[in-house]
């Protein structure tokens, strides 16, 4: 399910003028630069057409990077790159009913746009329009830069997680497409956030040099509920589409984290449950929980992405 009323509000807007050809030229824009070249709306049609199509997906995916490191209920909230407001709607649940969180991007027009969708579920922002490398003044209990770092020149990657570390109290949520080359930039930003002190909260279970090695690479698929407006632009009758996304939560305080990582979905068979694992002793691999573990009815449960605690 969307969060926090998501789809409801997407669902009562009229699709703009030529939705299926600026949704086109908008994915190969994205697919040929990620967005690194500049921004690709040219007016707020294009900006209304992202938000029909990428927001369910991508607020999906923020909502479950907060989930896997439970993040707990935040005073404040400063989201870097904001765009249509994906993060802010997957924030909005474990938000202080009074807080304004503020939302800084370089496109005046997302700023408008996700305030005007907010404002169906009466959350008010505070829209800042500037770079998300030199954001405003001041601290945050919870920080979001969702599928937007990966959009900076890679010499203005350090500074950028700098500064939204230095605004943070609680927790800082990275998200990217879960990509190879989306996985490099969370790489990247988790290696940053370690060398400043920063504790992993998720998906990483220790603090050691990533295990993952190419042609591997950390991600974890959600499942998106397709709406009927995306049924009409990409055809067929599927329930759902999969959205793959790389992320990590870090936080200021000492965390719990789980003992391992499901890395992949788990296989069960005759014989157990197959599961690729990142284990808290720095290593990664696949192991099988046999049908007479007593751990077995519990890894039943298990899915990609889930933290794993074997029972004592
Ligand atoms: C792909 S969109 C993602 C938006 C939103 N966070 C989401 O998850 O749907 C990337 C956003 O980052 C913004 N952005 C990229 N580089 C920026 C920069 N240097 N300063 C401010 N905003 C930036 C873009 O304008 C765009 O709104």
């Amino acid at each position: 399910m969307l969060p926090g009323g998501l789809a409801e509000v997407l669902a009562a807007i009229d699709p703009p003028p030529g939705l299926a050809d600026r949704v086109a030229r908008l994915t190969t824009a994205y697919r040929s630069h990620g967005g690194a070249a500049g921004p690709v709306f040219r007016d707020d049609h294009d900006r209304l057409a992202y938000a029909l199509v990428r927001m369910p997906a991508t607020a999906l995916a923020v909502a479950h990077a907060l989930d896997a490191a439970a993040v707990p209920v935040a005073g404040s909230l400063l989201d870097l790159g904001s765009g249509t407001g994906a993060a802010l709607w997957a924030a909005h649940a474990r938000l202080a009913d009074d807080a304004v969180p503020v939302a800084v991007d370089r496109d005046p027009g997302l700023l408008a746009l996700s305030a005007r969708l907010l404002a169906a579920v009466d959350r008010r922002i505070d829209g800042r329009r500037g770079d998300l490398t030199d954001p405003p003044a001041g601290r945050w209990e919870l920080v979001t830069a969702a599928y937007a770092l990966g959009e900076l020149p890679a010499d203005r990657l350090p500074a950028a997680v700098d500064a939204a570390w230095e605004r943070c109290t609680g927790h800082l949520a990275v998200v990217e497409p879960g990509t190879p080359r989306g996985a490099a930039t969370i790489a990247a930003v988790r290696a940053r956030l370690l060398a400043r002190g920063a504790f992993l909260r998720a998906p990483c279970p220790h603090h050691g040099p990533c295990p993952l090695a190419a042609p591997d690479w950390c991600h974890v698929a959600v499942r998106v509920p397709r709406s009927r407006l995306h049924r009409q632009l990409k055809g067929g009758t599927l329930g759902g589409e999969t959205e793959h996304l790389s992320y990590v939560v870090a936080t200021r305080n000492p965390a719990p984290r789980p003992a391992a990582r499901v890395l992949t979905a788990p296989v069960r068979g005759p014989a157990g449950i197959d599961l690729v694992l990142c284990r808290n002793d720095g290593s990664a691999g696949p192991g099988r929980i046999p049908r007479r573990d007593p751990a077995h009815a519990a890894a039943r449960r298990l899915d990609q992405g889930d933290g794993w605690d074997p029972p004592a």
